[in-house]
């Protein structure tokens, strides 16, 4: 495993491994990794000759008042994590190289970034595109890997990538969760043991409206007032948004039919929590 620090280091490792003809896939991270990161390395390690990790806090993708300064880091348990599950290159540069002075150039998509999260932390998916592609131009990936539980970033990246023809095939990897459902995040560390029992109310509400759905309920009001029902039990649970949306435009959806997406946003205690669920109309069985 070799660690670049530098935009420059890995551009000349990068066009070494095209010439010889080997594919990349690209792990995107902002650190403090987990099990979901180590999903997403065993997968690409598994479709690709050569996985770079990416290890970078992006200014850029978090507001003033946001938790950049405090945002947890541990680059060598995040390097131990990456070790473990044989990644071939890890990318860790500094925000100077990758935003310079005279940084002036963003990637925004819009309309998508506008709704859900958007709506709560403006300019964040700007930042994160801006990234994303800056990654995407450095790394040369063949397949990049994103994890469900920021649905919403995957559905922009993906959008992105298609608006742009950029050539490299997004991957989307499931959910890992905690034992008691709590989907894993970075941020977690920042709960206290209170609030950690509470965050679970998330999903607890997220397999509500998929056991509602599933007995046939379509209708997405009544399905978002029973999950706000399980979320604001929780004392310390404030909950940002509950949306059932489709999942290309992300539009609000009355009355579900085929597939949909059931997403949250909560602050527990001072952290901001998100998860979601596929709601998804199981196929028939026979004519009837
Ligand atoms: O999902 C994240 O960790 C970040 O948003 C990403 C994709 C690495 C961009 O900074």
């Amino acid at each position: 495993m070799q660690v670049y620090r530098s935009v420059r280091s890995l551009a000349k490792k990068v066009s070494e491994i095209k010439k010889r003809n080997k594919t990349i896939g690209l792990v995107p991270t902002m650190g403090f990794l987990h099990e979901g990161h180590a999903s997403l390395v065993r997968k690409a390690k598994k479709d690709t000759d050569c996985v770079i990790v990416s290890i970078f806090v992006n200014p850029a993708q978090f507001g003033p008042k946001e938790d950049f300064k405090k945002y947890p880091r541990d680059l060598k348990r995040d390097l131990d994590i990456c070790k473990k599950e044989d990644a071939d290159i890890i990318f860790v540069p500094e925000a100077k190289d990758m935003y310079p002075d005279d940084y002036s150039t963003h990637v925004s998509v819009e309309g998508i970034t506008e709704k859900l999260c958007g709506a709560s932390r403006p300019g964040h998916f700007r930042g994160v595109t801006t990234v994303v592609t800056k990654l995407f131009n450095i790394a040369m990936p063949d397949i990049a890997y994103f994890g469900q539980k920021d649905a919403q970033q995957a559905i922009v990246i993906k959008k992105m990538a298609e608006d742009l023809n950029m050539d490299v095939d997004i991957k989307v990897m499931p959910i890992v969760r905690e034992k008691d459902g709590l989907a894993m995040s970075s941020r977690n560390v920042y709960l206290s043991s209170s609030e950690r029992v509470q965050a679970a109310s998330l999903y607890k509400a997220l397999r509500l409206a998929k056991r509602l759905f599933d007995q046939g309920e379509k209708n997405s009001g009544k399905i978002i007032s029973k999950m706000k029902e399980v979320i604001g039990k929780e004392p310390d649970a404030k909950i940002d948004y509950i949306f059932i949306v489709d999942i290309k435009e992300l539009k609000a959806i009355k009355k579900i039919s085929g597939m949909a997406l059931a997403a949250v946003a909560a602050r527990v205690g001072n952290t901001r929590l998100i998860d979601n669920i596929i709601l998804r109309q199981r196929p028939r069985i026979g004519r009837f």
